[in-house]
């Protein structure tokens, strides 16, 4: 089943998550992609820091890092999140603890972009997959299995 994309065709605003034809970057997603570039920023992230972790930090990756999730948490927040919710009777468990590991990601980042450090970098290697798993196990299955058009 493919999630309709809800970041984009619920505003029908342009975005730059990538999904368009090659070379049309900010053009509208196509209708069928979901959530897919959430997971493929995943990816990104993942990358990034697995460089960090291997090679110690320097400040590019670092602001790659930054730049990649500070849109990525945004997004969701401005679109995954939301669609969660409108489903959910309450605010409950996995929503607010992804929402409360946001905040610290961006303390953690913040604290990186003025002193990078070793240690942290690792620290933040390991709640990125930790959190990473929780919404490709949990969050993004939920939020497809609610694509209208599949009952
Ligand atoms: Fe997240
Ligand atoms: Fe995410």
């Amino acid at each position: 089943m493919r999630l309709r994309n809800r970041c984009c065709n619920a505003t029908q605003r342009r975005c730059n998550h990538g999904g368009g034809s090659p070379g049309t970057a900010g053009a509208l997603h196509d209708f069928d992609m979901g959530f897919g570039h959430l997971v493929r920023e995943h990816q990104q992230a993942r990358v990034l820091l697995a460089s960090l972790v291997a090679h110690g930090p320097d400040e590019t990756t670092i602001e790659s890092l930054a730049d990649l999730l500070t849109r990525h948490m945004a997004d969701e927040e401005e679109n995954l999140i939301p669609f969660v919710r409108g489903h959910l009777p309450t605010d409950t468990g996995p929503v607010s603890v992804i929402l409360a590991e946001h905040d610290t990601h961006r303390e953690i980042l913040a604290t990186l972009r003025r002193a990078p450090d070793r240690a942290l970098i690792h620290r933040l290697a390991g709640l990125i997959s930790s959190h990473f798993a929780k919404e490709e196990e949990v969050i993004l299955p939920f939020a497809e299995r609610l694509a209208p058009g599949d009952a």
